[in-house]
Formats: C-alpha cells, structure tokens, sequence
C-alpha cells in the first residue's frame, strides 16, 4: 500500500514538473574546450539546460565542435527520460573572432522542421548584423501552439539599437516566407543600459509595434555580476496564437547563483548571464495523456 502511495506520488511530481513547455535563451559566455573539460562547470550546465525542453544556447566558441558535443552527451546522461539533440548555426562574426548558436532540444517532444541563416551571403539586406541572427522552426504535439518559430540573435553591443530594429524586418520575412505569425525573439540583445541610449528605444520597431510583445521587463536583471543590473538578454513574442500559449508571468531570468546554491565567484564561472526563460501551455491532449 505504502509503495503505491509513493508510486503514485513521484507520477504525480513528473506530471507537475512536466506540465508546461519550457523554452530558455543562454549566453554560456565563450563556450568552448576549457569549459567543456571543467567538471564543476559541465555539472552545472546540465542541470540549468536539462529543466528546458528548448535551450537557445549563445556564445559557443569551439572551432571543432567537440564542446558542444560533450555537453549533449553529458546532458543525455544525466537526464536519460529524453533524447536531446542540437541544431546549431554557422559560424557567426566579422573578423577571426566566431561564435555560434545552438539550439539544444529534447528530440522526444518537439522537432525542427525549417531553419534559417540571416545575414551570410554578401546580397542579403540584412548583412548589416555583426553576426546573423538564426531562425528554426518547431513541431511539437504536445504544446498549444504546435508549430512556432525562434528566432535567435546575439547581438553585437555597439550596435544593439540599430539591430534592434533590423531584427523587425527579418521577423516580417519570416512571416512572409513561413507563413506563420507564430515568432518568439530571444537572446542576449544587450538591449539594455548604455547599450540602449535613452533616446534610441522611439525608433526601435521591434520595441514599438504592437505585435510585438516584451516578455522580459526592463527593470529585470539577466546579468550574475551584483555590480550590474541589465535586461540583456530578452524574450520577445510575436502572434497573438503564441503569445496566447504562453503561461502568464512565467518569463522572467533564471537565478542559477540562488537555485545551485553558488557563490558569485562560482556562478561566474559558468556565465556572466541568467538563462532568460518562459513556459508555453500544453496542448489539452498533451495534459490528459500525461
Ligand atoms: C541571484 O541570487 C543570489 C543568491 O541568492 C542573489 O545574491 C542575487 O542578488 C540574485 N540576483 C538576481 C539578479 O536576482
């Protein structure tokens, strides 16, 4: 009987747990071989990405690719209820200085169906990014909105305002060229502070039209540094549909500092951001069948 109860009771904490579909952005600050060897630092990766069940990881810098190979394979290992995989984008940047996008995601629940790379061949308008902002689309049976797109951009911090506003025409091809209305922005835009003069925000499309809607405020605080308090890294809905399938108030930075227990110095050995994340509802199938 006992052992029923507590069946019972750890089916019911997964269903809890898993209730909602998590979507996260994170600049992992450089990326690459040395971190990917660090154990303290792998460890903690993989607890802060296996809570989501999308992860928009930003600033992988590893020309061969083995660091983002090593997290995939630590993070399938920790969490053995999924299978995660990874879609990740060119090698982004002007000069030697690369980075790329990844999108890590549990290949169980949701797939990718179309991707996209901005800002690569010489004649595309939008050229003028530092670095290409990179779209994939999404399937997934188990969320309300079955079919979204995330658009990923890391932008660079001289030029965030001008970007910033970039970022609304690549929005209107993808709607043009998926016919879909169903876009989520994310991503370390440095859309704060000094990067963002006071004066700029008024011609900032993205910032203005009304489609377009600011999940995480600009009082909140993505930076683990107590000497800064920056919204940079955002999460920025397009579509009534999706924006409709998101959970109320659930977007907000992820505080891993507090929920790992770590002394500043230790978190800023993982990052100088907090992932930025938000909930999407379940499909009301999804919900019984779990
Ligand atoms: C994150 O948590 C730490 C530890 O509890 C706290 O000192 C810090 O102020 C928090 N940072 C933010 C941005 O909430």
């Amino acid at each position: 009987m006992a052992q029923a109860v507590a069946v019972l009771l750890v089916l019911l904490v997964a269903q809890l747990a898993a209730s909602t579909f998590k979507i996260c952005a994170f600049n992992i600050r450089s990326f690459g071989k040395a971190k990917a060897a660090n154990r303290k630092v792998m460890g903690a990766l993989v607890q802060i990405l296996s809570r989501c069940d999308i992860s928009a990881v930003q600033e992988v810098r590893d020309s061969k690719g083995t660091a983002i190979r090593m997290l995939l394979r630590e993070l399938n290992r920790y969490d053995p209820s999924h299978r995660y995989g990874c879609l990740e984008s060119k090698r982004l940047g002007r000069g030697s200085y690369k980075e790329q996008n990844v999108f890590v995601y549990r290949r169980d629940l949701v797939s990718v169906t179309d991707w996209c790379q901005f800002g690569e061949e010489d004649s595309s308008p939008f050229e003028a990014f530092a670095r290409g902002p990179f779209a994939a689309r999404f399937r997934s049976p188990i969320t309300a909105t079955s079919d979204f797109v995330l658009l990923l951009h890391h932008a660079s911090p001289r030029e965030a305002a001008r970007e910033l506003d970039l970022l609304f025409g690549v929005c209107m091809e993808l709607v043009h060229r998926w016919k879909t209305q169903n876009l989520m922005v994310l991503g370390d835009l440095n859309a704060a502070g000094a990067y963002i003069p006071a004066n700029a925000w008024a011609g900032i499309r993205l910032r203005n039209h009304r489609a377009f809607h600011w999940l995480i405020g600009d009082k909140e605080d993505t930076t683990v540094s107590h000497r800064t308090c920056c919204a940079y890294d955002r999460i920025i809905v397009h579509g009534e549909e999706l924006f409709g399938a998101v959970v109320a108030r659930s977007a907000k930075p992820f505080n891993f500092t507090h929920a790992l227990g770590l002394s500043e110095e230790e978190a800023l050995e993982i990052s100088d951001h907090y992932p930025v994340e938000v909930n999407l509802r379940l499909a009301p199938k999804a919900q019984r069948e779990l």
